[in-house]
This record gives C-alpha cells, sequence and structure tokens, in this order.
C-alpha cells in the first residue's frame, strides 16, 4: 500500500540499483517516475532516447517494484516550444509566460494538443504492455500555477466555438448574460472576447461561461491522452494527481476519464496557506490542521467513485509554502495511516531523495542529498512494518453525505458581494464541525443519489439543477442547506421567483435580501438551539415557518420545513456543531465531540484514531475493546485502530 515518487534521471544510474534495492527492502511497492522527463526521453524532435527508461524500469522491476509512468506533458522541451511558440499561456494580464518553469502550455492549442497526442502515443508504444508498468498517471497536476484559465489568441477562438454550440444562437447569449446592461449587446460569437483586462468588472455570466469552458479544455486535454492509453496499454490503470484546495477545475468531470482519482497532501503547507488566524497557523504549524488531509481524502474518494491514492505524501519539510517547518515527530506515520484510514488504495511520498539542485532543492526527501536515510524514511517504515500485520478492511459507506460543488467556488469567486466569502471557507467549516462530532463523511457532486445517507449537509449550492432537486426530493435522510443556495440560475442571474430557486419546491421561504457584514460586525441569534454570534453574512427571509432561530431584529436566521432545513447566515463554528450533533442524534446517528486534536475514521468495523495535539488523550474505544495498532491513552501525534462490533 506504499509507494515513493522517483527520479533516476537526477541520479548517477550506479545509484539506480541500490536506490531500488533499499525502497523493496523499506516496504515500498510502487513507485511513480517519468512525469518531467520529457526533455530527457526526446532531446531531439522525433528521436526518442529510451535507453535509460527501458533501464531504470528493469532496475526497478528486478526488485519486485512496481511502476506508475507519469506522461511528461507538464513540461515540453524547449525545442518544442521554440518550434511552436503559440503554445506558451497567455496569463490574465495578457502576459505570455515562459519556459523554464513548468506548465507552460495552453490546453487549447491545437499544436500541442497534437505533441501530446504524439509522446503518450510513443510512451505507450512502448511501455503499455511492460510487465513493471502497473499503469500510467497523465501529466501532473493540471491546473498548478495558475494554468487553467488561458488568455491567449486560440483560446478565444475555442471559447467561441464552445459559447456557439452552447447556446446555438447568439441572441441566446445575449438573452442569458443580460448583455442589454452596459451595452455588451453581440452580434455574433466572433465578437466574444475572453474576459479579462477590461476597465470595469466583467459580466459575471461571461465569466462563469469561461471558467467552464476552461475547465472543460482541462479535461479535453486529458481524454485525449486516455484514449492513446486505452488503446496502446490495455489493462493498465490510468489516473491523475489531483490537488489539494483547488477549485480552477471540476475534478468530478475530469475523474469520469480515469480509473481513480489520485491527489496530493501537503498538510503543512495547505495549513500555512489556509484562511486561519495567526494563532491557529501556529498551533497546527507542525501537524497541519486536523481535518485538512482528511477533507481531501474525502473529496478525492467521492471525485474516484470509491478510489483514491495519495500519489504525493509529504516526507518533511516542503519548499514551496510561505514558512516551511518541520512535522512533529511521527507525523508523516499519522498522515499515511489517516489516508488509509480514509481509503487510500496507495500512500506514495514525495519523493525518495532530496535532490541538490535546481527549484526544489530545499524540498525533503525519505533520503538526504547525502544519500543517507532522513526521518521519513524511518516514519514510512514504521508503517510499512505494521500493515505486515493487518488487513484492512474495505471502507464502507459515510454516515454523512456532503454535497460539494465546483462550480460554488467560480460563483463566489466571480461575485463574493463579502470579501471573506469563501466556498472552500464554508465547506471546511461544515466539513470540520462534522468531524469534531466523531463522524464520517462522503463528498458528492450534485445530482449524485442521497438515497441511504441519515444525514446529508450543503454548505452552498448557489446553481441547483434538475438533477440536484431530484436527489435532494429523494433524499431520505434531513438535509440542511447553507447561505445562498439556490441563489442563482444556470446563466448566473437572479431566479425570478427569488432564492433558492428551485429549493422553493422544498422549502417554503423566500430570500429577500442579503448583506455581507464587516468582520467583527456578529449578529445575535436566538431560539430553541441556544444563543450565538452570526457574522460575515445574513439574508432577510419571508416565510410561513416558525424559524429555530431569530436574530435580534426578529427575522428569522434557520427555518426548517419537514426533513429540510435551510441556513439564512455564515454559520459560526458553535452553532454548527449544536445543528449538526442534533440533526446526526435525530437520524440515529452517535455524534461525540471529540478533544480539540482529537479525529476519527471508520473503515468497516475499524476504527481509527489520530491524536493531532500535543497532549495525551483518550481514545473513545468501548470497554475491552480490542486494539489492533497503538493503545487506549494516545500520546501526540499517535494513531490508535480498534475493531468494533
Ligand atoms: C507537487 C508537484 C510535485 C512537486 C511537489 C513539491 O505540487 O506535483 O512535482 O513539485 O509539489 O511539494
Ligand atoms: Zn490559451
Amino acid at each position: 500500500m506504499l509507494g515513493v515518487c522517483y527520479y533516476p534521471e537526477h541520479w548517477p544510474k550506479a545509484r539506480w540499483k541500490e536506490d531500488a534495492r533499499r525502497m523493496r527492502e523499506l516496504g515500498l511497492a510502487y513507485v511513480r517516475i517519468g512525469e518531467f522527463a520529457w526533455a530527457l526521453l526526446e532531446p531531439a524532435p522525433g528521436r526518442p532516447e529510451w535507453g535509460w527508461l527501458d533501464e531504470a524500469l528493469a532496475t526497478l522491476a528486478g526488485e519486485g517494484l512496481e511502476v506508475v509512468l507519469g506522461t511528461p506533458t507538464a513540461t515540453p522541451p524547449k525545442w518544442l516550444v521554440d518550434r511552436y511558440p503559440e503554445i506558451l499561456p497567455v496569463d490574465k494580464e495578457g502576459r505570455r509566460r515562459n519556459f523554464g518553469g513548468r506548465r507552460h502550455y495552453c490546453f487549447s492549442s491545437p499544436a500541442y494538443r497534437e505533441e501530446a497526442r504524439r509522446i503518450v502515443t510513443l510512451l505507450a508504444e512502448r511501455y503499455g504492455n511492460h510487465p513493471a508498468v502497473a499503469g500510467f498517471q497523465t501529466d501532473n497536476e493540471y491546473g498548478c500555477h495558475g494554468t487553467v484559465r488561458c488568455y491567449c489568441p486560440r483560446c478565444r477562438e475555442a471559447f467561441q466555438g464552445w459559447l456557439a454550440r452552447r447556446y446555438g444562437e447568439v441572441e441566446a447569449l445575449n438573452e442569458a448574460w443580460g448583455t442589454a446592461f452596459w451595452s455588451q449587446r453581440y452580434r455574433d460569437f466572433a465578437e466574444v472576447e475572453l474576459p479579462h483586462l477590461t476597465v470595469a468588472e466583467p459580466n459575471p455570466s461571461h465569466l462563469l461561461d469561461y471558467y467552464r469552458f476552461a475547465s472543460d479544455q482541462v479535461r479535453a486535454f486529458n481524454r485525449l491522452q486516455v484514449e492513446v492509453l486505452r488503446a496502446l496499454a490495455p489493462g493498465k490503470f490510468v489516473t491523475h494527481n489531483f490537488m489539494g484546495f483547488f477549485t480552477d477545475l471540476d475534478p468530478f468531470a475530469l475523474a469520469e476519464d480515469l480509473d481513480f482519482a489520485s491527489w496530493d497532501s501537503y498538510p503543512l503547507g495547505f495549513t500555512d496557506l489556509m484562511p486561519l488566524s495567526q494563532e491557529e497557523k501556529a498551533r497546527w504549524a507542525r501537524t497541519g490542521h486536523p481535518d485538512v488531509a482528511a477533507f481531501h481524502h474525502d473529496l478525492y474518494r467521492g471525485v474516484g467513485r470509491g478510489r483514491f491514492w495519495v500519489m504525493e505524501q509529504q516526507p518533511g519539510p516542503v519548499n514551496w509554502a510561505p514558512h516551511n517547518p518541520s512535522p512533529a515527530p511521527g507525523m508523516v506515520r499519522l498522515w499515511t495511516w489517516e489516508a488509509l484510514a480514509h481509503g487510500a488504495e496507495v500512500v506514495a511520498y514525495f519523493r525518495w531523495r532530496q535532490v541538490p539542485f535546481a527549484q526544489e532543492q530545499m524540498h525533503a526527501g525519505l533520503n538526504r542529498p547525502d544519500y543517507a536515510p532522513d526521518v521519513g524514511f524511518y516514519e514510512a517504515g514504521q508503517v510499512a512494518e505494521e500493515l505486515k500485520g493487518l488487513k484492512l478492511p474495505p471502507p464502507g459507506r459515510s454516515p454523512v453525505g456532503l454535497v460539494y460543488d465546483p462550480e460554488a467556488a467560480w460563483v463566489y469567486e466571480i461575485q463574493p458581494q463579502g470579501a471573506e466569502w469563501s466556498y472552500l471557507g464554508l465547506v471546511y467549516l461544515f466539513y470540520s464541525a462534522l468531524r469534531r462530532l466523531g463522524l464520517d463523511v462522503d463528498f458528492l457532486p450534485p445530482g449524485a443519489s442521497l438515497r441511504g445517507y441519515p444525514l446529508v449537509v450543503v454548505p452552498s449550492l448557489p446553481i441547483v439543477g434538475g438533477e440536484a432537486l431530484k436527489a435532494f426530493q429523494e433524499a431520505e435522510g434531513s438535509v440542511l442547506f447553507g447561505p445562498r443556495s439556490g441563489s442563482k440560475t444556470a446563466t448566473f442571474q437572479i431566479p425570478p421567483e427569488l432564492p433558492p430557486g428551485p429549493l422553493q419546491a422544498l422549502l417554503p421561504l423566500k430570500v429577500v435580501r442579503v448583506e455581507s457584514l464587516l468582520p467583527g460586525l456578529g449578529e445575535p441569534v436566538e431560539g430553541a438551539l441556544g444563543k450565538y454570534t452570526l457574522g460575515l453574512w445574513r439574508e432577510w427571509v419571508e416565510s410561513p415557518l416558525e424559524p429555530l432561530l431569530r436574530f435580534g431584529d426578529g427575522r428569522g436566521a434557520l427555518f426548517r420545513s419537514g426533513r429540510y432545513l435551510y441556513l439564512a447566515a455564515w454559520p459560526s463554528r458553535e452553532l454548527l456543531e449544536a445543528l449538526l450533533g442534533l440533526l446526526a442524534k435525530e437520524a440515529g446517528l452517535s455524534p461525540r465531540p471529540l478533544a480539540e486534536g482529537l479525529r476519527l475514521r471508520r473503515r468497516g468495523p475499524w476504527v481509527f484514531a489520530f491524536n493531532y495535539g500535543p497532549e495525551v488523550v483518550e481514545a473513545p474505544a468501548p470497554e475491552g475493546a480490542r486494539f489492533l495498532l497503538g493503545k487506549r491513552w494516545l500520546p501526540p501525534y499517535e494513531v490508535a485502530v480498534w475493531e468494533e462490533a
């Protein structure tokens, strides 16, 4: 279940054999290689040099290791860029981005699509049936470094075609975008520009369509590679490594073409970049915020339709966050176990050895640049040892379904209406509250069946399509909708019946005004559920329903109609814990508020406990529980597993 990312091209050949042997001895099974190696695989146009990769594969296979082969399209070589300069992407400010980093290509470029098809074909022809190759990773982290949205002439042309296919008639586009406003009317699709560098903000419908288009382009680029691999590498899996806290592309759509999803887990780097207070960041600086990895394990398990890998696991300090502390002792092991508890099939560390040159020389590996093992090496080895005695049961379905919509992130990015509004921030708030109650969560895209979930949370779903509405109608448990749900039509307009639009079929209420509040401007709410102070966002609701919570001015803040609930405000942590605790109890679940740094996760009958905190905590295991790993009293950064009856 463990693996590592390895770059044989960075090391003397004389070292490869020993590297492979030590990987095997450590207990690793998978090695991902090749994802940035284009210039070495094809040093000159049309003159591939397979020798070194043949040898690297043979060396790894010689130790019984299985290989995940990356397609090298994240790094087109210099000769290719010089031959087709138009493949370079253009940023929002209209500047062409240069060769010398990575991801220097435009997803719409016909020349680049052809080149990508060509190199993937060559790679698959050579290694598609190689016995040591278990499967392929397409490209690397689509969208990293802000590359989903390109503003080049090829993208403009492709966008115009995309719009023509979507709207058919330009009049339909004018209607959908409301171009009567500010004289924006178009006479032809060919008149539509990319939405950037405008004097005032661009039209939000225009932006939303452009974001959809850009995400679709990535999917099309990926699919082109998948098609080649399916044809030439039958029986080998195809995956892609997605990123954390990244919303520029729709991973659910892209993963429809993959066998499973993978993602790259860097808990410390993410924690430093999250919108947390300085105090919180400091508290979790060496462990990562306790929900950061779990959030993405659950998201990408959903994206992968139940199957996911961690393709890159942080092994020590990284190089790319504002600050890069060393993980607390034991954290590399804890993160690995947490991924496995959430259903990861494989956890691969990034990387085997810290490289002493180039951009990532300050990024730790399992081994140091002087070839000696580093801290992460021993922690990975410990997990490998522990795994030997255990056969993990298959992960089951979680009791709570969380509806997650990549498009929602785009809507709020386009019109936040309050500076602090963040879709991911809101989802994270809901997710953390559930985890602090010890509840497991499945992420579901809008429209997925909600049957069988005793509790469903929808932190916010601005655009409610027909499929999503149907799924809500067919849900069997309670469904809690957060603020701004149903607040936009599919073309980014206010619904004629006012928000929550189609959700009015479930909840008799109408949002007649919304307001964003300055940070620190709290509004008291009170009712059956207690007393809270809410900030950042509130709505004015007209409804015949008797509210469960009221604002100080008497207006309702929380409504319920049968199994549907609507929260007309940005929730506080305290309110969410109380409300979700209540709904979970009603649903027959047993929520249990956990100590600050303690988290739980079930995998079949096994319960895993993780202590992210600096104090000893007690695992909430029943009397006489049989511990498979660890013990009831968990020291800091420790893991325990017991079996539940
Ligand atoms: C990932 C990327 C890797 C490496 C790593 C460093 O985003 O996929 O290639 O750059 O970060 O943490
Ligand atoms: Zn472009």
